[in-house]
């Protein structure tokens, strides 16, 4: 594998694996490699000639009072999971490589993320697709691997892809849990023993209630009353929020009918965790 930190570099290899007709399978991250990253890579190796994954805690997708700073770092561990999963080049830039200069012009997302996290998180979506923006350019993938965990960014990066006509297809791959059902996160290691052995009731109240969909539940307002009645029973964490909507369009639905995501946030009291289902309903 080849670590890269520079981006003229990067684009320089990358120019010159398509003159090679190689195809580039890009996965983005933020670091701290868990198995969803790395089934991430797993699914680029099978579709493409060449894996390239970024690792960069961009600084623009963080607000004021978020972890910026603490968010969890371990470029060393990082290197060797990437490694061992079969990335063939790294791309790990400072921020000053990836903002040398203070930007004369913004990108702003805003279809889509005005709901779920994008509401209490505001210009989040605006740093993602900036610094997407500027990875797929150094890159230039023709294939970009995203979690379903972030069903969010999935949506807005389909916008951003369409939008600026990006020569990239985009891939979502399904959320990668622990085995009691915990949706895999950087973030996981915030939580103390107590909120870790209660958290997988937040996957729990969104299967229980993709059942009662199953079995004909259509109403927006009594699925939202019991996944909240769930997780305030079975939990000690605060509901950020607990929103249902189309999908990717993220608009608003009257009933449960067509692709549709159910959607949450909940606060614990280092982290704050997300989790969702996409389902097609008749
Ligand atoms: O999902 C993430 O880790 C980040 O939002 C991404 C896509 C790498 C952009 O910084």
């Amino acid at each position: 594998m080849n670590l890269i930190t520079n981006r003229a570099e990067m684009n320089q290899l990358s120019k010159q694996l398509k003159q090679n007709s190689k195809s580039i399978g890009f996965v983005p991250t933020m670091g701290f490699l868990h198995e969803g990253h790395l089934s991430l890579v797993a699914k680029a190796k099978q579709e493409n000639d060449v894996v390239v994954m970024s690792i960069f805690v961009n600084p623009l997708q963080f607000g004021p009072n978020e972890d910026f700073e603490t968010y969890p770092r371990d470029i060393e561990r990082d290197e060797k999971l990437a490694k061992n999963a079969g990335v063939d080049y790294l791309f790990v830039p400072t921020v000053k490589e990836m903002y040398p200069t203070e930007m004369g012009s913004k990108l702003t997302a805003i279809k889509r993320t005005n709901v779920l996290c994008g509401k209490s998180r505001e210009g989040h979506f605006d740093g993602v697709v900036t610094v997407l923006s500027k990875l797929f350019h150094i890159i230039c993938p023709d294939k970009a691997y995203f979690g379903m965990k972030d069903a969010q960014q999935v949506a807005v990066v389909d916008g951003l892809i369409n939008d600026y006509f990006f020569p990239i297809e985009l891939v979502p791959v399904e959320t990668i849990r622990e085995i009691d059902g915990l949706a895999k996160s950087s973030r996981n290691v915030y939580l103390d023993a107590s909120e870790r052995k209660e958290a997988p009731q937040l996957f729990q109240s969104l299967t229980l209630a993709k059942n009662k969909i199953l079995q004909g539940e259509r109403s927006i307002e009594n699925l939202t009353l019991f996944i909240k009645r769930y997780i305030e029973e079975n939990t000690s964490g605060e509901i950020d929020y607990v929103e249902m909507y189309s999908y990717p369009s993220l608009e608003p639905i009257e009933r449960i009918k067509g692709k549709i995501i159910i959607a949450l946030a909940v606060k614990y009291s280092k982290a704050r965790l997300i989790d969702n289902i996409v389902m097609d309903v008749k």
